[in-house]
């Protein structure tokens, strides 16, 4: 049996029931994709669940207000993820009539809409001959076929672009291109792959290379930056904080926060009594402050990590217009910041 009848067969046995495995509505299978880019199942489904109920269509998702998206997107993290979706579905809603474009070519120029999203909707909706690739392809076919290209080089990305597209099946190609990618989640795993019970184990070259371990490969990231973060809690005598909204371009854009100072290293107390912009910020309110975390809560980005310290500042009145500390659960936030809101008890 060759690869491709190995996977669709393993698939038969192996398929793995999903909400938007049952539909070929490609509004439900766009949201879908969208949710678990960079997001594992066992994370994305919840979100999947309460992003159907809040919106059925997409002109329920067009007419949400964008805060409301962030707030149901809130732990999800790639925020742009979320714009996108939004501002891709205002446009289907009033540019197209709520109706999807229905082939790959007309997908990929939807906002948020690359490669991997474009060919999973074409072939799982519209049966087109397009060859999904993502982390879980990269890993079967670089083992499978003992490939050493790296598969974020533009080489690497071309290359086994076009490898996964001439070993499509000649129909149920959407099938297909979900077979492969839960064969690489549950079967050929990144760590422990399970390749004494495998299926290809014969032929896998990576197998009998005893390579398995080495692939696939990808070049080194650029260097990491360090940030160092310092939220100010503002806490007042009628129980008000202050948010803000991020209206900068980032990871975080549109999410609130509270009040940041960003440092070149950690801030001691010393250094928060002294601070300039800090004294600015808090000019003429009688204040006392308490840090809450010695030990910086480190957040992981792709490109930075982020120290992180909250600094409790009582106030007698607040420097500028705040919200009722009751509501904060009402603003879409970085995790970071929920997970504070959770644990302090205000
Ligand atoms: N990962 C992202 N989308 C998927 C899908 N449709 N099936 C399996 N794994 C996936």
């Amino acid at each position: 049996m060759d690869f491709t009848n190995v996977i669709t067969n393993w698939y038969i046995d192996n398929k793995r029931d999903l909400p938007w495995r049952e539909t070929k509505n490609p509004y439900l299978v766009w949201l879908s994709e969208i949710i678990l880019q960079q997001t594992q199942i066992r994370q994305g489904l919840p979100y999947y669940n309460s992003f159907v109920a809040r919106f059925p269509s997409v002109f329920d998702l067009a007419e949400a207000t964008e805060e409301e998206v962030l707030k149901l997107w809130q732990g999800l993290g790639y925020y742009s993820r979320a714009r996108n979706l939004h501002y891709t579905a205002k446009y289907i809603s009033q540019e197209l009539d709520g109706v999807f474009p229905s082939n790959y070519k007309a997908l990929l120029k939807l906002k948020g809409v690359g490669d991997y999203t474009a060919s999973a909707i074409a072939s799982i909706c519209y049966e087109e001959h397009a060859a999904v690739v993502d982390g879980n392809v990269y890993r079967v076919l670089s083992r499978y076929f003992g490939i050493d290209t790296p598969i974020n080089s533009t080489e690497g990305i071309k290359y086994f672009k076009n490898l996964a597209q001439k070993l499509l099946p000649k129909k149920n190609i959407g099938d297909y291109n979900q077979a492969l990618m839960d064969f690489g989640s549950k079967q050929c795993k990144a760590k422990n792959p399970d390749c004494a019970n495998c299926p290809l184990q014969q032929k896998c070259v990576a197998m009998q290379l005893e390579t398995i371990k080495n692939l696939p490969v990808k070049l080194k990231k650029t260097k990491i930056n360090k940030k160092y973060f310092n939220f100010l809690v503002l806490i007042s005598k009628n129980n008000k904080t202050i948010l803000e909204q991020r209206t900068y371009k980032g990871i975080w854009k549109n999410l609130y926060q509270f009040p940041l100072f960003e440092t070149l290293k950690p801030l001691t107390c010393t250094d928060f009594k002294n601070s300039p912009e800090i004294k600015t910020f808090l000019a003429n309110s009688n204040y006392d402050f308490t840090l809450y975390n010695e030990k910086e809560i480190v957040h992981k980005l792709s490109h930075q990590h982020l120290y992180t310290r909250f600094w409790i500042v009582n106030v007698d009145a607040l420097p500028k217009q705040g919200i009722n500390i009751k509501n904060l659960d009402r603003y879409p936030v970085p995790i970071l910041i929920s997970n504070f809101i959770t644990n302090f008890s205000f």
